[in-house]
């Protein structure tokens, strides 16, 4: 059992937030500025990779290929992804969904490159 929870990313050992932001950190990504996306959400939430904020809300993982390489950097907040993002896009997506919690997701975020 514990080789299958282990292997698949999705099973968590420990309780997680209610929402699970994991950042991208593969090639692609990492080219793009995950790194910088994964830096400016634990500083605003005050947490590092793996940990859960305070208020329970937030928990901030780093993870391999999401599988949109093309639109790096990812970062999926439980089942959406979100594309292209920034550092300050991932700080404003932490204040919709708190202002606005589930609603605040609107799914898979497609944005076009400039
Ligand atoms: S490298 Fe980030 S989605 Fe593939």
């Amino acid at each position: 059992m514990e080789d299958v929870a282990t292997y698949y990313a999705m099973f968590y050992k420990q309780p997680t937030g209610k929402f699970v932001i994991q950042v991208c950190r593969t090639l692609s990504c990492a080219l793009k500025g995950a790194e910088r996306v994964t830096e400016e959400i634990a500083h605003t939430l005050h947490i590092k990779p793996g940990q859960t904020d305070k208020t329970g809300m937030f928990t901030l993982l780093e993870v391999e290929c999401l599988g949109a390489c093309d639109r790096a950097p990812v970062v999926m907040v439980n089942d959406g992804w979100q594309e292209c993002q920034t550092p300050q896009d991932a700080v404003k997506l932490l204040d919709v969904i708190r202002s606005k919690g589930e609603a605040g997701l609107s799914g898979c975020v497609h944005r076009v490159e400039k």
